[in-house]
C-alpha cells in the first residue's frame, strides 16, 4: 500500500481572472508541487466574480486531477487563508494600454491590506507568499508589512516573467535554443525601469559579451524590449499576459522550493543587501536556494557601470512607490 503526501494548501487570489483560467488548472494537474503532491485549493474572489468562478470550479471538477482533493472557492478572506501554505496572490485590476504599472497603485495598493491581514491570521511562520498582482513589488512590500507574523524571507514578488523574456530574445539573437541561456537577472521593478542584466547571463555557459558582441544592441534594443514586453503584449492581444504570467509563476515556485544554486529573478526585501540599494523595498535581486539555508540574494557581484546606472533609476522608481502609499504601510 502507498502512503499518501498530506495535501498542500494553496491560496490562489483573482480566480475567476485570465491569469488564474491557466494557472489553477496547472497547480490542479501537479505541475506546481509534483505529481505526487496531493493539493487543496483555495479560490478567493471578488462577491461580484463568485459566479464565474463557480465556472471554473465546475471546470476543475470536470477535469478529474488526481491530485486535486478539495477546492474551495469564496470571497471570504478568512476562510481562504485559514492553513495557508503557499499564496498566490494573483487577484488585482490590470493596466490597459497606455498605463504604466504604478498608474494601479490607488486601486490595487489597499487590496493589500486585506490580504496581509489575513495571511497573518491564517497563515504559518512556514507560509509562501508571491505576489503577482501589479504593480507587484509594492504591492508585496504592502502585503508583508500586514502579515507581520510571516517572516520576512517568505515574501516574494514576481519578475521570473522578465528574466523568462530575456532569456528567450537572448537565445534567439545568439541562434540557440533559449535553454542554454543561464544567469539571466532581472534588477529592481517590476516596470519600465527593470534592468534586465545582460553583462552576467551566459549563453552556454559563456559571457552573453562574448557570445553577442554587439553590445549597442544589448544596451538598447534588448533592454527596452525586455521592459516594454508587457505593454507590447497588451497592444497586441488588448489584454495583458495570462498564459506566460502563469508559467512564470510556476517557474517561480519551482526556483524558490527545488532549484539547487542556479540563479534566478526573484523581488524580495532589499533589508540587508550588498548592493547598497535603500532597505525597506522589495527589489528585485539575483537569488538562489540552497537546500539547508533555504532562499539568499547572491552578494557581491561587481556591477557593470551601464547597469548599475540603470539600477539607481529603477530604485528611485521604487521609492517613489514606497511614498506613494505611505499611508498603506503599517506603522504609517
Ligand atoms: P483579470 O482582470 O483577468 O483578473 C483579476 C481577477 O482578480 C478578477 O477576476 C477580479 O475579480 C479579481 N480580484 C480583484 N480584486 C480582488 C480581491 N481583492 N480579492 C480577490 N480577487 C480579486 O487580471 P489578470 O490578467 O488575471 O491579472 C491579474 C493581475 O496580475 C494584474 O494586476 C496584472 O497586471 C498582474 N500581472 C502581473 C504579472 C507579473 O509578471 N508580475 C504578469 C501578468 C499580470
Ligand atoms: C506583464 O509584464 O506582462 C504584466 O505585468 C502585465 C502588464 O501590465 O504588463
Amino acid at each position: 500500500m502507498t502512503i499518501k503526501r498530506e495535501a498542500k494548501r494553496i491560496v490562489v487570489t483573482g480566480g475567476a481572472g485570465q491569469i488564474c483560467y491557466n494557472l489553477l488548472f496547472r497547480i490542479a494537474n501537479g505541475d506546481l508541487l509534483g505529481k505526487d503532491q496531493p493539493i487543496h485549493l483555495n479560490i478567493l474572489e471578488l462577491p461580484s466574480a463568485l459566479e464565474a468562478l463557480k465556472g471554473v470550479v465546475m471546470e476543475l471538477h470536470d477535469s478529474n486531477f488526481p491530485l486535486l482533493d478539495e477546492v474551495k472557492a469564496t470571497s471570504d478572506l478568512d476562510e481562504a487563508y485559514e492553513g495557508v501554505d503557499i499564496a498566490l496572490l494573483v487577484g488585482a485590476k490590470p493596466r490597459g494600454p497606455g498605463m504604466e504599472r504604478k498608474d494601479l497603485l490607488s486601486e490595487n495598493g489597499k487590496i493589500f491590506v486585506d490580504m496581509g491581514k489575513a495571511i497573518n491570521k491564517g497563515g504559518s511562520k512556514k507560509t509562501l507568499v508571491l505576489v503577482v498582482g501589479n504593480p507587484c513589488n509594492t504591492n508585496c512590500l504592502v502585503t508583508m508589512h500586514h502579515a507581520f507574523n510571516i517572516p520576512r524571507e517568505n515574501f516574494f514578488a514576481m519578475t521570473k516573467l522578465d528574466e523568462n523574456r530575456a532569456a528567450f530574445q537572448l537565445a534567439k539573437k545568439a541562434g540557440v535554443h533559449h535553454s542554454n541561456v543561464s544567469d539571466m537577472i532581472i534588477w529592481g521593478n517590476h516596470s519600465s525601469t527593470m534592468v534586465p542584466d545582460f553583462t552576467l547571463a551566459k549563453i552556454e555557459g559563456n559571457p552573453v559579451l562574448d557570445v553577442i558582441s554587439d553590445r549597442s544592441w544589448l544596451e538598447n534594443d534588448f533592454v527596452e524590449m525586455i521592459q516594454g514586453r508587457g505593454a507590447q503584449i497588451i497592444k497586441a492581444r488588448g489584454k495583458s499576459s495570462a498564459a506566460s504570467a502563469s508559467a512564470a509563476i510556476i517557474d517561480t515556485i519551482h526556483d524558490l522550493l527545488f532549484s539547487e544554486k542556479e540563479l534566478f529573478s526573484a523581488a524580495v526585501s532589499s533589508n540587508g543587501n550588498s548592493y547598497g540599494i535603500e532597505e525597506g523595498l522589495i527589489f528585485s535581486f539575483p537569488i538562489f536556494r540552497e537546500k539547508e539555508k533555504g532562499v539568499r540574494i547572491q552578494d557581491n557581484f561587481l556591477l557593470d557601470a551601464f547597469i548599475e546606472k540603470k539600477i539607481r533609476l529603477t530604485e528611485k522608481e521604487l521609492l517613489e512607490e514606497r511614498d506613494a502609499v505611505k499611508e498603506l504601510l503599517r506603522g504609517a
